[in-house]
């Protein structure tokens, strides 16, 4: 357990200096009012079936069966059931977990593909495991779940993202690690500002996706065999643009609104 502000600045420091700005106070501002918390936290659940989504996606064009492929998309059913068909299975989500072993996967057939792999199983068990904290966060802060629209975040860095094969998994990667420690320096810089249950909460996050985006890297490093910096830096810069300019509804990863 994270119990410090030193040890949240240390956690945080290699996200800060990674990210192309901090988070505008104005959007902080909002975040700590009362009438956002029930979108701060239905948009922070459909975030973590995002970000397993995406492991998922990337996971199923390493595993070569159709047998571990079709287990991928069994296992993400239920929570897309609750978020997009709106079926009211949350207390079976509530109760569900599951260990690696679950997911018995065809073994890669290179010992870069095996890390992915590993990598991937791991973020996605962690993304699931949140999402399913979330929803009891819901039910505490009685949130009922309602759909909200995507902010532009997402779609204004994957539009740079290039159409041919391995620029294309590259750039993914990349975004991916930036989406990853965009929503930790946000849950860090929650911590002071939440009361004690949400502090917890986002302290406890911290870990994992602090985590979450230095594996992305690594993974869009390991894909492209050269140097990414450029590639890094042009999503850096789009990133940072759309966190600071203004926006016109409040979501997790909103500019400050207007
Ligand atoms: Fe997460
Ligand atoms: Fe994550």
């Amino acid at each position: 357990m994270i119990s410090s502000r030193t040890e949240i600045d240390t956690l945080t420091q290699p996200i800060q200096r990674f990210l192309g700005c901090p988070t505008p106070p104005q959007w902080i501002e909002a975040a700590c009012r009362s009438e956002n918390l029930p979108v701060l936290l239905v948009d922070h659940l459909i975030c973590e079936l995002k970000a397993a989504q995406s492991a998922v996606y990337i996971l199923r064009r390493y595993v070569t069966d159709t047998e571990s492929s079709n287990k991928l998309l069994e296992l993400l059913k239920p929570y897309e059931d609750f978020i997009y068909r709106k079926l009211d299975n949350s207390e079976f989500l509530t109760t569900q977990s599951f260990s690696k072993s679950d997911l018995l996967l065809a073994p890669a057939t290179s010992e870069q593909q095996q890390i992915m792999m590993d990598k991937m199983v791991l973020l996605i068990k962690e993304e699931l495991h949140h999402f399913r904290q979330v929803l009891e966060l819901m039910a505490h802060y009685q949130v009922p779940y309602e759909n909200i629209s995507a902010s532009r975040y997402a779609n204004g860095l994957l539009k740079y993202v290039r159409t041919s094969e391995p620029a294309k998994q590259i750039d993914k990667l990349i975004c991916g690690a930036f989406i990853e420690a965009r929503s930790c320096e946000r849950f860090a810089a929650l911590v002071p500002h939440v009361d004690t249950r949400l502090a917890k909460f986002y302290t406890s996050l911290l870990r994992s996706e602090a985590r979450h985006f230095e594996d992305y890297l690594l993974l869009a490093e390991a894909v492209a065999g050269a140097d990414i910096s450029a590639r890094v830096a042009l999503f850096r810069a789009t990133e940072a643009e759309l966190i600071q300019s203004t926006d016109h509804e409040f979501r997790f990863h909103s500019g400050p609104v207007t």
